[in-house]
């Protein structure tokens, strides 16, 4: 990898996928790395530590923590936690405006958000608006910034092994076209803006590797493993929650929107498609319990 002369770059959610991913990327480049963590003991954060990363200590409601950690580096990622319910979604809004806020007070050269795709309007999927609002803070903020909207993560999308057979069950139907990108991109992706390899036109980048229906990633997944495979639609039913039932009605319809690879490819190359993903992975089918 080359090697840049850069500031810090700062990370938020440093011991979680996609800000592990963002550091790879980082150190692949032998950028100086801050993680912001809540728990530098933890041993996710004193694994980055041993790869030279940086730990700063913060709290989310905690202001002058975040502003004093976010002093004098050159630009900052950050994602915001998961959100399961509406009190979750409530708690990722005020985190991420606070971190909007503390790289306005100490004026951060450029902020990176890695948000969802479909952030750029009001969808009716909670935890999706609320990525919109932070979108929206950011951008009243002034600061330069660049959103990163992330199609779901193809390390969801494995199918399990059962009697001999790949399935994967999705409660698509089976014609929906799901949009996909590997964490791994995400963070590459990230890397280069954060670095200021690369820019995204207008400020956001649609973050795409693949797009495909159901029983084509369950196809890709059985081409590499040399097994059968198939797919089934399950019904939104078998979804626990309002907010993945939301979200999954409007995966449904993510085909309307459209997303363009090719801009993608031009900050990061080698962003993978699903097959290329698999084959990266070495990827091992694993039982369902139910098919054991
Ligand atoms: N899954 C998908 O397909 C997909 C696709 C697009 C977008 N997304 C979005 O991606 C986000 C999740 O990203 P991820 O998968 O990288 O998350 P993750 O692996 O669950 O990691 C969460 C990170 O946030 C940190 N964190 C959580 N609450 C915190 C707090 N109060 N203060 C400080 N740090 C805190 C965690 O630190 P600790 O180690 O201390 O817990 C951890 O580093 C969600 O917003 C989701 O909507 C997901």
């Amino acid at each position: 990898m080359s090697t840049q002369t850069t500031g810090t770059i700062a990370v938020f959610g440093a011991t979680g996928q996609q800000g592990g991913a963002v550091i790879d990327a980082l150190l692949d480049h032998e950028a100086p790395v801050r993680a912001l963590v809540r728990n530098p003991q933890s041993d996710r954060a004193q694994a980055l530590a041993a790869r030279g990363v940086e730990l700063v200590a913060i709290r989310s409601d905690d202001a002058a923590s975040l502003s004093a950690a976010l002093m004098g580096v050159e630009a900052f990622y950050f994602m915001t936690p998961e959100a399961n319910n509406l009190d979750e979604v409530e708690t990722e809004i005020r985190i991420g405006t606070a971190l909007v806020d503390a790289a306005t007070a100490v004026r951060v050269p450029h902020v990176v958000f890695s948000s969802v795709f479909g952030a750029d309007h009001e969808s009716g999927v909670p935890h999706h608006d609320s990525k919109h609002t932070i979108e929206e803070h950011l951008r009243k903020s002034g600061l330069r910034a660049s959103v990163l909207r992330s199609t779901p993560f193809m390390e969801v999308m494995a199918p399990k092994l059962e009697h001999g057979e790949l399935v994967l069950r999705l409660p698509l139907p089976e014609d929906a076209v799901l949009k996909m990108i590997s964490v791994r991109d995400v963070g590459k992706v990230a890397a280069a803006l954060s670095l200021n390899t690369a820019q995204a036109p207008g400020g956001v980048v649609e973050l795409v590797g693949d797009e495909l229906t159901g029983p084509q990633i369950a196809a890709a997944f059985g081409a590499y493993a040399g097994l059968p495979a198939r797919y089934e639609a399950l019904p939104l039913s078998v979804l626990p929650s309002d907010l993945d039932r939301a979200m999954f009605r409007q995966f449904a319809k993510m085909a309307d929107y459209p997303t363009d690879l090719a801009a993608v490819r031009a900050i990061e190359p080698a962003t993978q498609d699903l097959a290329q993903w698999i084959r990266s992975t070495g990827w091992v089918p694993s039982t369902n319990v139910a098919g054991s």
